[in-house]
């Protein structure tokens, strides 16, 4: 049932400039859980973005999670569990005094939002090292200064050293903040409208502690490391400027994804009519966080599709695994539809599995190492 929020314990972004208790927001938002372990290798094919020089890395940058809207908020928290890939974690005290006070500042416009009576704003989900936070899609699709999103994956969050520099940066290139949210003055997390070109909104956090980042890395069922997301752009070219000028990802040179290079391709379930090509580049956001921009050229399947049907954006969660025929049984044992799979010269095999419809219509890709 649709319902405008009033309370702060249902939605604190729901009115501008409204002040609310430490323990309420500080629980709807997850903080004392956010975090990741950080530093490690991503393989990705033979190349190794972290190996390369360092160019504009930001320093202290770690990855902290993604977002996920869905408009089942409880079906697809089910869903992912049953699948047998994801864990939640058990709420932790915040330690904060709850006279503590938070203020959230955002949008000129107050949303309607659909979570139901006693649903929390979001639940975080972990698959292997990913930190998934799950949130109540809008019944339509939102304009304008708005954090809240139609079904998918909108945002990636990153712990910086110092959030307010941070955040003044991108203010000064232009991009407004959608959402701010202080505690006793102090910054905690915000999001700036990255979303120009690629759809991609880029979350602040203060940094995480190592006990959040042990608790998070240990939180996984699945031996699956999260390497990123495929992100399907329009125009390739203006996107990676927008990402170097706002000088928040380090990009490798541009590959062509052609399925007519590949062998054991499978398109549902069948070697491809007609093959797939795109215009690709992958960059790292901070530490560990692989963005792989694609823009779709020949064939319709998955990419331009994606495209049609539901604009720019982040269309999955790539993990890598060790042994791929196993973790494919793991989900097609479920009842999981592979939907694509192919074996490229130069990287590892891969597969892409169709967990849209309960998932928070959101793919997951596995790459073999
Ligand atoms: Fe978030």
């Amino acid at each position: 049932m649709c319902h405008e929020m009033t309370a702060y314990s249902d939605y604190p972004f729901a009115l501008s400039r409204r002040q609310f208790t430490a323990t309420g927001v500080l629980g709807l938002f997850g903080l004392a859980t956010h975090g990741i372990e950080s530093g490690a290798m991503i393989p990705v094919g033979h190349e190794n973005i972290l190996q390369r020089k360092r160019g504009s890395m930001k320093k202290g940058w770690e990855y902290n999670h993604s977002g996920v809207f869905t408009k089942d908020f409880k079906g697809t928290i089910r869903y992912y569990k049953d699948l047998g890939i994801a864990a939640e974690l058990p709420p932790t005290g915040t330690g904060l005094d709850p006279t503590d006070s938070a203020e959230i500042i955002e949008f000129d416009v107050v949303p309607v939002f659909n979570i139901p009576e006693g649903e929390p704003f979001l639940q975080l989900l972990y698959i292997g090292d990913f930190e998934m936070e799950v949130l109540h899609a809008e019944t339509f699709i939102p304009r304008g200064e708005m954090l809240a999103y139609r079904e998918g994956c909108n945002h990636i969050c990153i712990s910086v050293p110092d959030i307010d520099a941070e955040t003044d940066k991108l203010v000064k290139k232009g991009m407004r903040i959608i959402q701010d949210f202080h505690l006793k003055g102090k910054r905690l997390e915000d999001y700036l409208d990255t979303r120009e070109f690629g759809h991609i909104l880029l979350s602040f956090r203060t940094p995480m502690t190592d006990e959040m980042k042990k608790r998070k890395v240990a939180a996984g069922i699945v031996p699956w490391k999260f390497i990123g997301h495929t992100a399907i752009v329009k125009d390739l070219d203006k996107t990676v400027r927008f990402y170097e000028h706002l000088e928040i990802a380090d990009f490798l040179p541009e590959k062509q994804f052609d399925t007519g290079k590949m062998s054991n391709v499978q398109i549902y379930g069948k070697p491809p009519k007609a093959e797939v090509q795109a215009r690709t580049r992958k960059c790292r956001v901070g530490d560990r966080l692989i963005l792989e921009m694609v823009e779709p050229g020949k064939s319709d399947f998955i990419y331009r599709e994606t495209l049609y049907r539901r604009g720019e954006g982040i269309m999955d969660v790539t993990f890598s695994v060790k042994d791929l025929k196993q973790e494919t049984a793991r989900l097609t044992n479920k009842g999981v539809s592979m939907i694509f799979c192919g074996q490229p010269r130069d990287s590892g095999s891969f597969a892409v599995f169709d967990t849209r419809a309960k998932g928070g219509d959101v793919l997951i890709k596995l790459v073999e190492e």
